[in-house]
């Protein structure tokens, strides 16, 4: 697969990782390289990414928790300390083998150690690979508050291999297949009914489409790296969809839903309010509610889940002078930013996804 080019740096694809990581640590003269994993991570990926290292030098690893539970402050405290006392320096390089848990923890981490060191992604989810590894945005949680700090700062490279998704879980390839979808809705109406009528996530029908999904997200990401305009739409769906992640994460009787699974339920009531705001139809509105629900179930959200959830769209970073502003379906494919819904109708939005 053609490796893409991102305004200054590349995002490689399977057998061509290996082969641009070896040359670029040849010619880089890093002081140490580390290699920040999860405790899955660590068994299921770090025997087959070494395996394809010729470079020799020695790897320092640092393990983290698993899990967005994980993805805070307390853990970036921990990786900094343990950095410091593997004597890490500013031309030190630090590798980020994981999820989007990872990688947006780890780009942070480098971002702000010694003032930036630089970083690799190495996204081993499908969620990772098709969305939460490029575009540069790093970050952590603040409590449940999902992304409240962070900072916009490229990795030197992206390398892609979906050989690590063999050992991925279900439920987890169906969470990145949500960012995949959300491409096609706000960009892509072909994508879009490509993917939906995918009946089984086999990596080998995957490989190209998780392709599209990189070149589609770069793609935005290139015209507005630091989402002051076009980029907001790669939000549609996770302005409710981030309330109801957040309210899970911290609720102590619900489990925890996925990222993915948050947003699926974020962009079928974002779709809802795209047809009273945005023009979006309703044969359309139907279609991506069936396709939502068919692969992901419905969530059952009770009157004080809704009240609580609402409460907590005060705190989505694409907020402004108090208003709550939504990225939105204009159709299939087409997506408008910076729409104002006031939160009475997300209420009819709730209303419509239980219907
Ligand atoms: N920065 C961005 O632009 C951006 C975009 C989308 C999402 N995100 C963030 O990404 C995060 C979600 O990412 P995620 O879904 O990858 O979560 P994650 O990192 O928690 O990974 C999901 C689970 O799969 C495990 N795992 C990962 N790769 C595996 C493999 N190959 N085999 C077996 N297990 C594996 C992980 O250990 C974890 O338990 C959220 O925090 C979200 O906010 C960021
Ligand atoms: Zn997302």
């Amino acid at each position: 697969m053609k490796s893409i080019e991102s305004g200054g740096y590349s995002i490689h694809f399977n057998e061509q990782c290996y082969v641009e990581l070896n040359s670029f640590l040849e010619h880089s003269n890093f002081s140490k390289i580390f290699i920040l994993v999860d405790t899955n991570t660590h068994n299921y990926c770090l025997p087959e990414f070494m395996s394809n290292i010729s470079y020799s030098s020695e790897f320092e690893i640092i393990e983290m928790e698993a899990g967005e539970l994980h993805k805070n402050l307390d853990t970036c405290t921990q990786v900094w300390h343990a950095l410091s006392e593997l004597e890490a320096d500013r031309k030190s390089l630090l590798i980020n083998l994981g999820g989007g848990v990872v990688t947006d923890l780890g780009g942070f981490i480098a971002s702000a150690f010694k003032r930036g060191i630089s970083f690799i992604n190495v996204p081993t989810s499908l969620l990772a690979m098709v969305d939460a590894s490029v575009g540069g945005k790093t970050g952590v949680d603040l409590g449940s508050l999902k992304n409240q700090v962070g900072v916009i700062n490229f990795s030197e490279m992206v390398l892609i291999d979906t050989s690590f998704l063999k050992t991925l879980s279900k439920s987890e390839m169906r969470s990145g297949m949500a960012e995949m979808l959300k491409h096609g809705l706000i960009k892509d109406a072909n994508y879009w009914k490509r993917l939906s009528h995918l009946s089984e996530l086999k990596i080998s029908d995957l490989e190209s489409l998780i392709h599209e999904s990189v070149v589609i997200k770069n793609e935005v990401v290139k015209r507005d790296p630091n989402e002051l305009g076009e980029r907001k739409q790669l939000n549609f769906g996770h302005t409710i969809g981030h309330a109801i992640e957040s309210y899970y994460l911290e609720s102590e009787t619900k489990t925890t839903l996925l990222h993915g699974e948050a947003i699926a339920a974020g962009m079928v009531m974002e779709a809802y309010l795209s047809t009273k705001t945005c023009g979006l139809s309703d044969r359309e509105l139907f279609q991506i509610k069936k396709v939502f629900i068919d692969l992901y179930g419905p969530v059952e959200f009770n009157e004080n889940d809704k009240s609580s959830i609402i409460e907590l769209l005060k705190y989505d970073k694409k907020n402004s002078h108090g208003d709550i502003k939504y990225a939105l379906l204009e159709s299939i494919g087409k997506s408008n930013i910076d729409v104002i819904v006031d939160n009475d109708m997300i209420y009819k939005a709730f209303d419509y996804y239980a219907s």
